[in-house]
Parts: C-alpha cells; sequence; structure tokens
C-alpha cells in the first residue's frame, strides 16, 4: 500500500527543501501518495488560519507529515511556532523528538556518532505561565515547566530501547539537576528506575552547561542522550554545529505508540534571508524524509537516501536534490 503523507511546506525555505526531500524518495522508488497543506505565516497572513481543528483532524488520517519550517519576521514571534508546530507536536502526542547527529567536530581526530532524544510535549513548551501589569514597572512574568511522571518516563524509556539497538548500549542523562531540584529529582530518579531494567546498557549523567562543552570537545563520548524539552532544543543546535552544520541535521517527532501520524522535520528554521535564492541546504529535509521512511517501515530505501547524501555534489537546492536522486536511483 503507498504511504499517505501530508506535505506541509511552510514558510521561508521550507517549501523549497521539502520538494527536494519529496523528489528524493520518489527516486528511491517507495510508494506513496502526497497532499499539500497550505499553512504556515503566509497562510496565517491571508486568511487568520494557523491551524483549526478541522485541519488537525484531517492530518490524523495520514501515515506520516513531512514538514519543511515555520516562521516568518512578518508575524509576531510565537505565534506559528505554537499555533501550528506546537500543536501538532502535542495534539498529535509526538512525545519523542529524535535528532541524530554524526561528523567530526573541528578540532577533533575521531569521528562521534550520537542521537539526542528530546521529550517533546512537555517541560517549559506547555506554556504554563503569564504575566501580569504587562508594560508597567510592576510588571510579572512567570514562565513554568511541566514535567510528569508519565512524560518523563515514556522519554526515559524510548531512549534505552534505542540504546539496546545500538553497538555501544550507552545512555546519557542530560539536565541541571543542582539548579532545577524538583525537575531534576524527577528525572533523574525516573532515569535510575528505568536504568535498572536495561542491565546490559551503561549509563552517565551531564550537567547541561557542561554537556555544551563536551559537545564541542569530546563529543564522541556520547551514544544516546535523553534530556527535556528546553535542554534538547538548544542542545541539538549546537550538535548541528559540530556536525557539519545546522543545514544537516534532521528530526523525527514520534508518536512511538502510533495512534497517530509522526511528523519529520529538519532542525533549522525558515531562513527568509535566503528564499528563492537556491542557497538552502536541502540535506537536512532528505535526512528527515529518510528518518521518516525508517518509521515507516522502509530502512532499505531509508539507508539509500542516507548513503546518498554523504555524496551530495555542490549547486543550488534543486541541482543537490537532483544529484542526490540520481544516486538513489542508481
Ligand atoms: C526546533 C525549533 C522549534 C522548537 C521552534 C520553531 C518552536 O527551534 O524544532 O528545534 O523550539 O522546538
Ligand atoms: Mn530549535
Amino acid at each position: 500500500m503507498a504511504h499517505r503523507i501530508a506535505i506541509i511546506g511552510g514558510d521561508g525555505i521550507g517549501p523549497e527543501v521539502t520538494a527536494e526531500a519529496v523528489k528524493v524518495i520518489r527516486a528511491a522508488g517507495v510508494q506513496f501518495d502526497t497532499t499539500e497543506f497550505d499553512l504556515g505565516g503566509a497562510r496565517y497572513l491571508r486568511d487568520g488560519e494557523v491551524l483549526s481543528d478541522r485541519v488537525l483532524d484531517e492530518l490524523r488520517g495520514f501515515d506520516a507529515i513531512l514538514l519543511g519550517a515555520v516562521g516568518t519576521p512578518e508575524v509576531p514571534p510565537g505565534l506559528i511556532e505554537r499555533g501550528l508546530l506546537l500543536k501538532m507536536r502535542f495534539e498529535l502526542d509526538l512525545y519523542i523528538n529524535q535528532r541524530p547527529f554524526a561528523g567530526t567536530a573541528a578540532g577533533q581526530s575521531e569521528a562521534h556518532d550520537f542521537i539526542v532524544i528530546r521529550e517533546n510535549t512537555e517541560g517549559p513548551y506547555v506554556g504554563e505561565g503569564g504575566v501580569l501589569r504587562r508594560g508597567t514597572a510592576d510588571e510579572v512574568a512567570t514562565q513554568g515547566s511541566v514535567n510528569t511522571r508519565m512524560g518523563v518516563e515514556r522519554c526515559i524509556r524510548y531512549a534505552f530501547e534505542l540504546a539496546s539497538t545500538r553497538a555501544r548500549k550507552h545512555v546519557t542523562l542530560v539536565h541541571k539537576t543542582n539548579v532545577l531540584t524538583f525537575a531534576g529529582d524527577l528525572w533523574q530518579r525516573t532515569f535510575d528506575i528505568v536504568a535498572a531494567d536495561f542491565a546490559d546498557i551503561s549509563t552517565a549523567y551531564n550537567h547541561v552547561d557542561a554537556a555544551c562543552i563536551y559537545f564541542v570537545q569530546d563529543p564522541h563520548r556520547y551514544d544516546v542522550i535523553v534530556t527535556d524539552n528546553l535542554f534538547g532544543d538548544i542542545l541539538t543546535d549546537l550538535g548541528g554545529a559540530v556536525s557539519g552544520g545546522i543545514g544537516l541535521a534532521s528530526s523525527a517527532n514520534l508518536n512511538p505508540a502510533r495512534t497517530g501520524p509522526s511528523m519529520f522535520e529538519p532542525v533549522h528554521g525558515s531562513a527568509p534571508d535566503i528564499v528563492g535564492t537556491g542557497k538552502a541546504n536541502p540535506i537536512a529535509a532528505i535526512l528527515s524524509a529518510a528518518l521518516m521512511l525508517d518509521f515507516l517501515g522502509e530502512s532499505g530505501a531509508a539507508d539509500r537516501v542516507r548513503a546518498a547524501c554523504a555524496n551530495p555534489g555542490s549547486g543550488t537546492t534543486s541541482e543537490i536534490g537532483n544529484s542526490i536522486a540520481a544516486l538513489v536511483a542508481g
């Protein structure tokens, strides 16, 4: 059966890189049908639609969602991010954000190959808090972080299960238990409880500030990292920067319980400054599509796409897409 894939190109370079990803998986011989959804900042400016519950329900009927990028300077920050991207993550229960990183960081002789498992439905991203007396000298703003035992445990368990399929079988918890003592304690205790179920997996803990140094100076120490939503957001930009650049960084927003579609998107943003110039690197989007193929049970095609991305050639966005598609098609 052909996979049913929803395409949300979104804003800025999103549609350009998504088109190349579709081209490449087509060349890989995978059977799929696409349905385009016109969502993002441009759509919002036109008629006020961000993501209605009706469209969200329509998305639930797909096998996967391929997303380009969202966010545009003409719309206040957070409106599209929260109303479209985070709404899909929360409402479709995409509780794992899986981001693989491989490469050799500047100044390192040894290559690294690790995966960040970022909790994707809780933490400061839930938008708990509010503002009082805005714009006055007495203004108060609070922004909470929600951490549930269920949410933390399912994320950590996923990380251990993933590590058990990998050669090094090592999981590192990254948090800030020395300052965020309430949430950190829940994460650390849950981590220890889950670890006890995986006797063959070794573990480590790093504070997030120390992890930033290790990402730059000793990234090969990592195999699987598990962390909360906000630390995972920040760390994965750094992961991209030490692994060939953010133009290569791919991600999967997964609902491992498969109660609905999962969503696949490059880590990078909409880069409005380079729209239409042909300068956008499509590889992050193409590698995100490869993660989608893995999740759809098309690992052979996914491996061929990844192998082709190792020799992408050079040129414009579509020239790179064409050359990867040609390699994949053999
Ligand atoms: C990411 C992005 C998003 C995030 C933004 C666009 C809301 O930075 O996917 O990493 O913060 O999660
Ligand atoms: Mn980010």
